[in-house]
């Protein structure tokens, strides 16, 4: 059995990505969010707001039986948080995006290689990325600057674990899942406009059906997490996209 702690399974990716572990009968998963997750035998949920500090100061990952055979943890949970032009934002609305789509990853990977340091299995953290860490959209200042955090994040602890000297993989990487049919692109379809002029894009996107099945996705990631944990040189690059279904 593997063991999977993924955020934000509430709906969209995440939730897909949980539906998808616990199916294929191979993983028991822990989400985390603050609505409910899916419901299923090898599902446990646990109500988390990533944007509270006090719950992230206390944060920590549960120890594991030896015979567990792969560890991971996604780090999928995201918000785009007000899309307008700088020179509107409350603090508070700041502080809130950057504690979930950087903060809450920064904390569950250090609580992660802290728990599971000399674990005798293959582990893993993926952080589920976009486009926008490396394109500049007006509008999205706190999405954007806070997901190309999270690549960076990425960049340091792929430096950090090849210098470690245990000798089982401890991987990472960052996975974008292209644009896909979930609530927060719902969200953007329904901005203003006036702070942020591409929005008739993604409503043009949308029309023409281009964008992706959040159920396939969810899958397309499964296969990668699996294929990570048999041989990391699988899917060696740690800034990618996800590729299309086998
Ligand atoms: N959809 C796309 O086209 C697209 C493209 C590129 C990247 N992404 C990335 O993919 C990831 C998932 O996005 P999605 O499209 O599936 O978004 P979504 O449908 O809005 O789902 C977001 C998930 O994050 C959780 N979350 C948000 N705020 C939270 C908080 N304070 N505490 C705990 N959990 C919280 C939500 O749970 P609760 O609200 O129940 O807490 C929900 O389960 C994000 O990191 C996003 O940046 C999405």
């Amino acid at each position: 059995m593997r063991q999977l702690f993924i955020t934000g399974t509430s709906r969209g990716i995440g939730r897909a990505i949980a539906e998808a572990a616990c199916a294929s009968g191979l993983f028991r998963v822990t989400g985390y969010a603050r609505g409910s997750g899916p419901e299923h035998p090898a599902y446990t949920h646990v109500t988390l707001d990533l944007s509270d500090a006090a719950a992230l100061e206390t944060f920590a990952f549960p120890p594991l039986e030896d015979n567990i055979e792969q560890v991971v943890l996604i780090n999928n949970a995201g918000m785009l948080g007000p899309v307008a032009h700088l020179g509107s934002f409350d603090a508070a609305a700041i502080d809130a995006t950057v504690r979930v789509n950087l903060t809450a990853p920064l904390v569950l990977s250090n609580a992660f290689i802290h728990a599971y340091s000399h674990f005798p299995a293959p582990r893993l953290i993926v952080h589920v990325s976009t486009g926008a860490a490396t394109s500049p959209y007006d509008g999205w200042s706190l999405y954007c600057s806070t997901k190309a955090g999270l690549d960076m994040l990425a960049r340091v602890q792929e430096r950090e674990l090849a210098m470690r000297k245990d000798g089982w993989p401890f991987a990472v990487r960052a996975i974008a899942p292209g644009v896909v049919q979930t609530a927060m692109q719902a969200t953007l379809r329904a901005s203003d406009a006036s702070g942020f002029s591409l929005k008739q894009k993604f409503i043009e996107l949308d029309a023409q059906g281009q964008l992706s099945d959040a159920r396939q996705v969810g899958e397309a990631y499964l296969q990668v997490v699996l294929a990570i944990g048999d041989d990391p040189a699988a899917y060696p690059d740690l800034i990618t996209r996800i590729p299309p279904l086998a």
